[in-house]
């Protein structure tokens, strides 16, 4: 299989999917890699390491999508990628498309084969392709969080926690998921008074079990708004699996909460679980509505594209390998006597040959539509 890694376009992306170790892997397995150049500089991964194991540098994205079959980058593609994908391709990558139907669309005019990271299910129900990045945004958030409290950065002038004679602060996560608990995790080290909604008990008990000082609490309107008010800081972490995010901070909340408090909303990738909140960048990391800070950034882990980089690339690379050596079939029919990964990679399909077959997205497309035209 001809393999391209690309190199991200989105505003702050500095990832690469494949470190040069996973590419070795790849090569070899006999498969023909292509990396575009300066794909990895920004994790700190030089051409030259890429060209020494055998993969081929190609000089621009048009020669990579010419050169590949399969197509296996960070985020979803943009205009610039778009413009070159064939209806050949399958993709494998973050897309996020219960917030983008219009990717959707222009997507499946293409006629590819789309196959979302974050679609991709264990047999245990957990989504290990989307966890990685889960648990850097979740500690992005807290540190994140606690600096935008700074009195310089237009904050409340709050230090999270841990010094004698001053009230810690009041960190209010909502979803005890993967993010949200790494989220709780960093603000309680940091010293933080920490409060966790989810509408799981057994994710609140987890969570309570590892960090007993932190407050967990089965989620509800009335309590978000309570801790809300008293709240430094709010991270929003919440996820319905391939839907969009659903709205649980409402601005009648917002507009009362303390003014230099922040909010960061961290499934702003879903479509955002903030009323009303905006895409923020790495470059423009938040901005203030009603005395509120509010960050929404959809690639926090770009931050530390180093650390993601290595630890998206490890979670992937396993079904790199069955993708790039399964057949044709396997991606037409439930594989019934492969493996369980190729088996995950067909359960998780949004669009095969340009058909949208994931019927969850197609439920929140109807909706859409049926929101535009009522
Ligand atoms: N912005 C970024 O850079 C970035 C990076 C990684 C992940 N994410 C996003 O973070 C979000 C969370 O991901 P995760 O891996 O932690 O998911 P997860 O499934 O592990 O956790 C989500 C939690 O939300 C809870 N939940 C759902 N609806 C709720 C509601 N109405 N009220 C309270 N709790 C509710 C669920 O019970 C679950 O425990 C996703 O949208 C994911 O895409 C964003």
């Amino acid at each position: 299989m001809n393999i391209g890694v690309p190199h991200e376009v989105m505003i702050g992306e500095a990832r690469v999917a494949l470190t040069p170790m996973a590419c070795q892997t790849l090569v070899d397995a006999g498969h023909k890699v292509y990396v575009q150049r300066d794909a990895g500089t920004d994790s700190g991964y030089a051409d030259a390491e890429y060209s020494e194991i055998g993969t081929n540098l190609v000089d621009d994205a048009e020669q990579l999508y010419q050169a590949a079959s399969l197509i296996v980058k960070v985020k979803q593609p943009l205009e610039s990628d778009l413009r070159y994908l064939r209806d050949d391709h399958i993709l494998f990558s973050y897309l996020h498309l219960a917030a983008d139907i219009e990717l959707i669309h222009k997507m499946s005019d293409i006629g590819l084969t789309a196959i979302p990271f974050e679609s991709v299910s264990d047999e245990h129900g957990a989504y290990p392709l989307l966890a990685p990045m889960s648990q850097v945004a979740g500690r992005i958030a807290a540190i994140r969080g606690a600096s935008l409290l700074f009195r310089n950065r237009g904050g409340r002038g709050v230090l999270l926690g841990g010094i004698d004679g001053a009230v810690d602060g009041q960190v209010v996560v909502i979803g005890a998921g993967v993010a949200g608990s790494h989220a709780a995790a960093a603000a309680a080290e940091l010293g933080a008074q920490v409060d966790v909604l989810d509408l799981k008990q057994d994710k609140l008990d987890a969570l309570k079990r590892q960090y007993p000082a932190i407050s967990t609490h089965i989620s509800s309107a009335e309590l978000i708004e309570e801790l809300c008010l008293q709240a430094d800081l709010v991270v929003g972490a919440v996820l319905v699996a391939g839907r969009r995010a659903p709205v649980i901070l409402k601005q009648s909340v917002i507009s009362r909460m303390n003014p230099g408090s922040v909010i960061v909303d961290i499934s702003i990738d879903q479509g955002g679980c903030v009323e009303g909140i905006r895409t923020t960048t790495s470059e423009e990391l938040c901005y203030v509505d009603s005395g509120v800070i509010l960050s929404a950034v959809p690639n926090m882990p770009a931050a530390v594209a180093r650390t993601s980089s290595q630890a998206l690339s490890s979670a992937i690379l396993p079904y790199v390998v069955e993708l790039a050596g399964c057949s044709a079939e396997a991606l037409a029919n439930f594989p019934e006597h492969c493996e369980e990964k190729v088996q995950a990679l067909y359960r998780a399909r949004a669009l095969y040959r340009g058909e949208l077959v994931d019927e969850v997205l197609q439920q929140e497309v109807d909706s859409a539509s049926s929101q535009s035209t009522g």
